[in-house]
């Protein structure tokens, strides 16, 4: 045999040199659901060991990642159910908690890259994406909300907005307010290729923001559909987005690696709360051994095309395997 390709497998060391695939610490982002009020660490019964946290733990959780290297964050708010109505005007009242945690995780720690999250879903009392009336999502009259929304979180500090609401013609329409704004720096992640995916389950579980009628397949893609993604992410590249990300990933990776093949910008990969579910529940079942499971799903994640991987298990991560 001339060919023996189990050479360049005999050992660790041979194994480590050759490897096509490693994560630097940089390319994880670490999801942190942030509540109102103060010494608030509640589990997500959905997410065990994963926690809504009041702003004082979040700084306390932001420092202990920085130590480990990570540096870019994506927050998320669970708003209370008295706070929400039909046209989620809380997400840019000059009060929320949320807009004062992104100042104030900003003043902190200068170093962040914080990411926020544009969408009317935690603030809607139907818990819909976009304004909701008599069955239907009216795209056009929801862009002006999340205009609002972008430039409040733009305003407070934010480093890079992503909108996951899956509107049309939200990406030039954020583009251009934040322009018209002077928020010219301020970049958008766009959730360009965002799946109506059973996966979200314990996301909403966490924020208490499922949709109180309906779904949200008039908006987010059929999972079985590909060619409409690359239609997605191209509308959202024409439209200046700076990051285009596949959600969910893990079923998802042959949308990565295409996306990754087709567009000179970073692609982002979010590992959602159903695929952190699935794992954790294995794993305290003792189904599969948690180390191996989640470095083999990250690193598969990257292999597949993502430069970016937002993922519940970034600090696990950082902590098991960043040298
Ligand atoms: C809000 C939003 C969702 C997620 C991120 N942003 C939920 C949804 O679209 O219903 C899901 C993330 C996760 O499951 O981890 N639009």
């Amino acid at each position: 045999m001339i060919r023996r390709p189990r050479r360049n497998r005999k050992s660790d060391s041979i194994r480590d040199a050759i490897s096509e695939t490693k994560i630097h610490i940089e390319e994880l982002i670490h999801p942190i659901f942030l509540t109102d009020g103060k010494n608030i660490k509640s589990e997500i019964k959905s997410m065990p060991d994963y926690f809504r946290l009041s702003l004082d733990f979040v700084l306390k959780e932001i420092e202990e990642c920085l130590k480990l290297g990570l540096t870019h964050f994506i927050l998320f708010p669970e708003i209370e159910e008295s706070k929400k109505d039909i046209l989620a005007s809380y997400s840019y009242n000059q009060n929320n908690f949320y807009l004062k945690a992104i100042k104030d995780i900003k003043t902190k720690f200068p170093e962040t890259v914080l990411i926020t999250d544009v969408a009317m879903d935690p603030y809607s009392s139907d818990g819909h994406d976009g304004i909701y009336e008599n069955g239907k999502i009216l795209n056009d009259e929801t862009l002006g909300i999340l205009g609002k929304m972008s430039l409040a979180q733009a305003e407070a500090g934010a480093d890079i907005l992503g909108p996951s609401d899956m509107m049309d013609g939200r990406v030039l329409y954020l583009r251009e307010i934040l322009d018209k704004n002077n928020f010219k720096d301020t970049s958008i992640m766009s959730y360009s290729v965002k799946y109506a995916s059973s996966f979200y389950g314990p996301f909403r579980d966490a924020l208490n923001s499922a949709p109180k009628f309906g779904n949200k397949k008039t908006y987010q893609m059929n999972p079985g559909n590909s060619k409409e993604a690359i239609l997605e992410a191209k509308i959202d590249f024409d439209e200046g987005a700076d990051y285009l990300m596949v959600k969910p990933a893990l079923h998802y990776l042959d949308i990565i690696y295409q996306l990754k093949n087709n567009f000179q910008i970073p692609i982002v990969c979010y590992h959602v709360s159903g695929e952190y579910a699935m794992l954790k529940f294995a794993i305290k079942n003792n189904a599969i051994d948690e180390k191996k499971a989640v470095e083999e799903t990250l690193v598969c994640m990257k292999r597949a095309g993502a430069d970016l991987i937002i993922s519940y298990y970034s600090k696990f991560y950082a902590e098991n395997f960043i040298k």
